[in-house]
């Protein structure tokens, strides 16, 4: 990747105990990079759990061992730095939870943390059952919907109310629209062999100025709302624009603004394909739904359903548990090295880009016998107990942890509850692609027939 505006620099030499995957000459494996990062990165983990990738002269390290990720995301974590890639991010997310590093990332968690203590999301609950129920009442038997669409939609409006204390749903068009436009444009960056700096009017970086203009007037429209009422009505940003430093001064428009644009990007379109993932193996499954519908039957019966009933269903959170094992939202992790580091036997260079595959490390054999088959029983609390907890780390791990996790459980339990209890849909791809942005979605959407709702 030639240019000297790019973020991705070439360490001073490899780590040359890692094997290769073969590669074309010079360009190494940049044109399967590009066309298909997932086959890619499912071929380096079948050669060992750490494999060295080529992109022309960069090298990039593919992890798939457990161990070796607990080691980078939180053993070392001080060793390493985000990705490179998401700076391609940055006229998004400017200095968010997501890319700000250091002090400043410091400072950021424990501003936000508040916002998600258990208490803080208890009161969240009935935020997500509601709008669920919306959704669902939009539905008419016999329609035939877009299960990806129809979920991202629903969490757009569950993160409107519960993080922004606004009613999003007529802005949730737009909002799709400008995070796939960016998140296209991010991809296309990285995945490019030419590197040129932001200003340069490369039809990606248009993309992705429109994405962001249009983002921005929904955000900057909510932050100017929440100014105006100027009290803490329970939602994140009420509780962003009212805190304050030790010396009194409070965050300006542009730093809530990052938040906000953080919090919209990380929090519904990961929680959207969880459940999208989770109805399409549902689909598949039928007696795995079928449990699901037994136990809700138990448990809520016709009422509804609280955050209270939680505990009491293992089944609806096994369920969401294994659709993220098999198709974690978040697929990857990407980090660069800040100095030489070992990981396992092998001397990781400074500068150094590696990327944790979530998704391979979900997928390998020895931590999930047939791990192509989804088995919600293997994530009951007993399995999960006996089994090492960083096997399974769809949040990711350490210091960058999830902010969210608990928040987004919550939500897909609630909302898959809720939406089986309400509706039967049928999935009517039994077979469909992963697609590969930021986040890993269903290509094409997941066409469904709405059987029954009520
Ligand atoms: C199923 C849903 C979700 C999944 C699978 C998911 C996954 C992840 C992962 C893997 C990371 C770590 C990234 C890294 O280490 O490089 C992360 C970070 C983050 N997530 Fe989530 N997330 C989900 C939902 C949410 C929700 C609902 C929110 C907010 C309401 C959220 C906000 C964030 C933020 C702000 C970070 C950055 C944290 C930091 O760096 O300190 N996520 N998420």
């Amino acid at each position: 990747m030639a240019s000297s505006t790019s973020p991705f620099t070439a360490p001073a030499s490899i780590a040359s105990s890692v094997p290769p995957m073969p590669g074309l000459p010079l360009i190494g494996n940049l044109l399967e990079f590009r066309r298909d990062r997932l086959g890619l990165q499912d071929r380096a983990a079948k050669l060992g759990p750490i494999t060295r990738l080529s992109l022309a002269h960069i090298p990039v390290y593919v992890v798939t061992c457990a161990d070796l990720a607990h080691q980078i995301l939180v053993d070392e974590a001080a060793s390493f730095k985000k990705s490179p890639g998401l700076q391609f991010l940055m006229p998004l997310l400017g200095d968010g939870l997501l890319t700000a590093e250091g002090g400043t990332h410091k400072r950021h968690r424990k501003l936000l943390a508040p916002a998600f203590a258990p208490k803080r999301l208890a009161a969240y609950g009935d935020v997500m059952v509601g709008e669920t129920l919306t959704q669902v009442a939009s539905w008419r038997r016999g329609q035939r919907i877009d299960i990806a669409q129809e979920m991202m939609a629903m969490t757009l409006a569950i993160a409107g109310r519960t993080m922004f204390g606004a009613d999003v749903r007529r802005d949730a068009p737009r909002v799709a629209e400008g995070l796939e436009l960016a998140m296209r444009s991010m991809i296309e960056s990285v995945t490019s062999p030419v590197q040129l700096g932001y200003r340069w009017p490369l039809p990606r970086h248009v993309r992705m100025r429109r994405a962001v203009a249009m983002l921005d007037q929904v955000v900057y429209r909510l932050i100017a709302d929440g100014r105006r009422l100027g009290t803490d009505r329970g939602d994140v940003l009420s509780m962003l624009l009212l805190a304050r430093d030790e010396d009194g001064t409070g965050l300006s428009d542009k730093q809530v603004r990052d938040e906000v644009m953080t919090l919209m990007l990380a929090g519904h379109e990961t929680t959207a394909n969880a459940l999208t993932w989770s109805w399409y193996e549902l689909g598949r499954n039928p007696g795995v739904l079928a449990r699901l519908e037994q136990e809700i039957a138990e448990v809520v019966g016709d009422r509804r359903m609280t955050a209270d009933d939680l505990p009491a269903m293992p089944w609806t959170a096994a369920v969401v548990d294994e659709a993220m094992r098999l198709h974690p939202p978040a697929y990857m992790m990407g980090r660069q090295a800040l100095r030489d580091v070992t990981i396992g036997a092998h001397r990781i260079p400074e500068r150094s880009t590696l990327l944790v595959y979530i998704r391979g490390i979900h997928r390998r054999d020895d931590y999930f016998p047939s791990p192509l088959a989804f088995k919600p029983e293997r994530m009951l609390p007993e399995p999960k107990k006996a089994r090492p907890r960083h096997h399974y780390l769809p949040f990711g791990a350490g210091p960058r942890v999830c902010i969210g996790s608990h928040f987004a459980l919550m939500e897909a339990q609630l909302c898959l509850a809720t939406m089986v209890q309400r509706a039967r849909l049928r999935p009517l791809s039994t077979h469909v692609e992963a697609e590969p942005l930021i986040t890993l979605r269903p290509r094409g959407g997941l066409p469904a027939l709405v059987d029954d709702c009520r």
